[in-house]
């Protein structure tokens, strides 16, 4: 057996320590610098993560700043809508809603909290007239013809489609017989099938050229059959007596509004009757052009007067024709002098000879309205007008900041003289 000397026993011991020593110090060493650089890589990855985020953030900024915008842009600030319980609100259908008269129609009964379905078929009206409700709950636009059948569910029909003015009712004459008999034959159909009560917009020009003065409702007319307007004046006459026959043969509810002339903003630019084409002239310092003396006399009415007729017509219980205009009469000659003063223009007033058939007066009777529907017009004359110039002269701006209106095309008859309608 060897046995071993004690030192180098000892030494051997110290040695063993030692080398456990140093392996423990150096494994400590290798865990803290891994861990340091753990650490390292960690704060560089953040400081990267860090940068790429504020370049993305740099460009998404704008864009999201661009979308808020957008978003703001088409959140429609509508005018403001009274709110109806479920039995008050009625389901409207405005024919000829985005004319003239019909756009103002539609804002009264949207305001009043009513659900309303325009239907046109923009010969003369323009979807900028009812743009401002387009995206409402309680509002429809349809561009549609009354030619043809429309089926929907509706209480009542404001029956208003039809050109209106001279030189678009004669661009056309048959288009505007059809209009007028078909298209209200159709929404007769229409106010049976469904049980809805229908208000006919017909005119006063049923009385042609009248032998009667002021004219009352049971005045039967003067209308020549086959002259170049017989394609309004009869095919108006003939949608009355449509109105009846559904009303006697089967029960439809039906009301007749003899409107008188209505003036307001929103009439077309080339309407071509007085108020509008004074306006005009004298805001572009045109002269003011008076066929014959100016002696003959007009009297016309404000747009909110006459849509305010119509609800109360189509909420009454009065079935007849109802006149509904301004009985104050005024001559030619004093309109275009109004005109021109509250225009401030230097437009001089140009004599010329006077138009074959034009009638010398035209004044309403409204004494059945007063009576029966609490109706007259409110709006004086010169608060009317100063509206109108200033809806006219903001289309003229409009017009020369070379934006697109379309425009009504102008009448294929170019024989006679224009009239003071
Ligand atoms: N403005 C007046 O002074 C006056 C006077 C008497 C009667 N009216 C009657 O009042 C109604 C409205 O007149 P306005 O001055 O607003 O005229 P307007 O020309 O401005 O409006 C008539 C509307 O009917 C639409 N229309 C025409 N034919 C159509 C068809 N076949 N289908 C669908 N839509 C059609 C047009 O595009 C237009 O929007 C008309 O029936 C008119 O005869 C008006």
């Amino acid at each position: 057996m060897v046995s071993r000397a004690p030192l180098p026993r000892l030494l051997t011991a110290l040695n063993r320590r030692r080398m456990k020593l140093l392996l423990a110090i150096a494994l400590v060493a290798y865990v803290a610098s891994v861990w340091g650089n753990f650490v390292n890589m960690r704060s560089i990855q953040e400081n990267g993560e860090q940068k790429m985020e504020n370049k993305i953030e740099e460009v998404i900024a704008p864009l999201r700043e661009k979308i808020r915008d957008l978003e703001k842009s088409f959140t429609q600030k509508y005018p403001p809508v009274k709110f109806l319980s479920e039995k008050d609100r009625k389901r409207i259908l405005i024919t000829g809603g985005a004319g003239f008269v019909g756009s103002h129609l539609t804002d009264k009964l949207m305001m009043d909290g009513h659900e309303v379905t325009v239907v046109d078929n923009f010969f003369t009206g323009r979807k900028r007239n009812v743009e401002h409700w387009i995206g409402h709950e309680n509002f429809e636009l349809i561009n549609h013809d009354v030619v043809e059948p429309l089926y929907i569910e509706v209480d009542q029909i404001y029956h208003l489609a039809s050109p209106a003015s001279p030189p678009n009712y004669m661009y056309n004459p048959i288009k505007t017989l059809k209009t007028n008999t078909i298209g209200t034959l159709n929404m007769l159909g229409l106010a049976k099938r469904v049980g809805a009560r229908l208000l006919l917009a017909s005119t006063s020009e049923v009385y042609g050229d009248p032998e009667v003065h002021p004219q009352n409702e049971d005045y039967w007319g003067h209308v020549n059959p086959i002259g170049p307007r017989a394609c309004y004046d009869e095919g108006k006459r003939v949608a009355e007596t449509m109105c009846y026959a559904y009303m006697k043969q089967e029960g439809v509810e039906v009301r007749v509004a003899r409107i008188f002339n209505t003036f307001g903003p929103r009439m077309h630019m080339n309407d071509g009757r007085v108020v509008s084409n004074f306006i005009l002239q004298a805001l572009q310092g045109e002269p003011l052009t008076v066929y014959g003396s100016g002696s003959q006399t007009r009297a016309f009415q404000y747009v909110s007067d006459l849509v305010n007729g119509l609800v109360a017509l189509m909420n009454s219980n009065v079935s007849s024709p109802v006149n509904l205009g301004n009985p104050e009469e005024h001559t030619i000659l004093e309109f275009a002098q109004m005109i021109k003063n509250l225009v401030g223009s230097g437009s001089e007033i140009q004599f010329l000879s006077e138009a074959q058939d034009d009638p010398q007066k035209r004044k309403p009777d409204i004494q059945k309205a007063k009576l029966l529907l609490g109706w007259e017009p409110v709006v004086p004359l010169e608060e009317g007008l100063n509206k109108a110039i200033h809806y006219f002269r903001k289309e003229l701006e409009y017009q020369a900041n070379n934006q697109y209106i379309p425009k009504p095309k102008p009448a294929r008859i170019k024989k006679g003289r224009t009239r003071h309608n």
